[in-house]
């Protein structure tokens, strides 16, 4: 098998001639003038590494542990809503696509299709969740991804409102069928006082939902050194540097830039995961060179997307076929290994 590296850098214009422009516009926005979201994708190339030689990479290992599980490939897909809207199978395929490349699949709350479904697929998936002003609406959605097979839950932090866009046209909302979107909330949720999203939260909520589901906790849309240790303080499992792709506040630092403060900052008390901008094999050793435990990705998945299940267990291979060359150039066997590939330690002296 070799790789098409032309098949990768052609996604995102294979999705806007595919999908109408409502959608493609939803998909690849940033918020307001879009300079976090543009920043974010350059900001990756600029990350250097320091290959070793001399050392065997006959045998090269993709998977590593998560929250204590063995995944088979250290990137996963990132949460996304509106996937049927890309594509009729929508979160299957992306669910069926990612089991098979043996990634962790991360299911948005927005998600247009049953979590039993998805669980049925058997991938390992973890479920992200907004917590409304009434934290008490949230519980039967996350009842049912707990019985449905989730094992983490991810807190998106970074959305206390959302970014305002600045649309060329239609406006997804106003063209897309609502059926695809939120179906595993009550009917009528979205109507109750309360179901806005929470302006009030804090770290005591991680404890809350690590009570009450039972599960790890993941806080997504981390930026910030002390912020991240707040959140380990507070019972995070994990701390997912993002800045939403981009997609809330403009102006906000790419995740490149600050993710080895952040792991600095966390040492060894909870793994740090990272996504934003990340559209190759490269990118994901340059975010692991960096010392991520974990690398996820947003619109490259989705734009694969578009050719349905295919399109995204193609999408997991051609990354894979980068990752491995790259590992095998850079002398690494291990995802461990790549891990300081942009730092190198003072060279021993003979
Ligand atoms: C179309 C789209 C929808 C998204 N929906 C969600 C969501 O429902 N929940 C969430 O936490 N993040 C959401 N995100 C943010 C992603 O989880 C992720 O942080 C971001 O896409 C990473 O950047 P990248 O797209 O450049 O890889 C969305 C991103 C996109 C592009």
């Amino acid at each position: 098998m070799t790789e098409d590296a032309r098949w990768l850098s052609g996604l995102e214009e294979q999705a806007r001639a595919r999908l109408s422009a409502p959608v493609f516009e939803y998909l690849a926005q940033g918020a307001r003038e879009g300079r976090t979201a543009a920043r974010s994708v350059d900001t990756w190339s600029s990350v250097e590494l320091h290959p070793h030689v001399l050392r065997d990479v006959t045998d090269v290992e993709l998977g590593t542990d998560l929250l204590g599980t063995r995944v088979g490939v250290p990137w996963g897909v990132a949460p996304t809503t509106l996937q049927r809207a890309v594509h009729p199978d929508g979160e299957l395929a992306m669910a069926r696509a990612t089991a098979e490349a043996g990634g962790v699949m991360v299911v948005s709350s927005n998600a247009g299709t049953p979590f039993s479904l998805i669980g049925d697929t058997g991938v390992h998936w973890w479920l992200q969740a907004y917590l409304p002003a009434d934290r008490t609406l949230a519980v039967p959605m996350l009842d049912r991804a707990v019985a449905a097979g989730a094992s983490a839950m991810v807190l998106t932090v970074d959305t206390p409102v959302v970014g305002t866009k600045y649309p060329a046209g239609d406006v997804v909302w106003d063209v897309v069928d609502p059926a695809l979107l939120r179906v595993n909330f009550d009917v009528g949720h979205d109507g109750q006082p309360g179901s806005d999203k929470a302006l009030d939260l804090g770290p005591h909520d991680l404890d809350w939902l690590a009570e009450h589901t039972g599960l790890p906790v993941v806080v997504k849309g981390v930026l910030r050194p002390d912020d991240a240790v707040r959140c380990v303080q507070a019972g995070a499992r994990a701390v997912w540097v993002s800045n939403h792709g981009g997609r809330q506040l403009d102006r906000a630092v790419a995740t490149a830039t600050v993710l080895r403060h952040v792991i600095a900052a966390v040492g060894k008390q909870a793994q740090v995961y990272v996504d934003g901008g990340l559209r190759s094999g490269l990118d994901v050793v340059a975010a692991l060179s960096l010392g991520a435990d974990a690398v996820f990705l947003g619109r490259l998945p989705l734009y694969a997307l578009t050719d349905g299940e295919p399109g995204v267990a193609r999408m997991h291979r051609e990354v894979g076929l980068q990752v491995v060359e790259t590992m095998r150039l850079s002398g690494c066997r291990t995802p461990a290994d790549l891990a300081a590939l942009s730092a190198p330690s003072a060279p021993n002296r003979l």
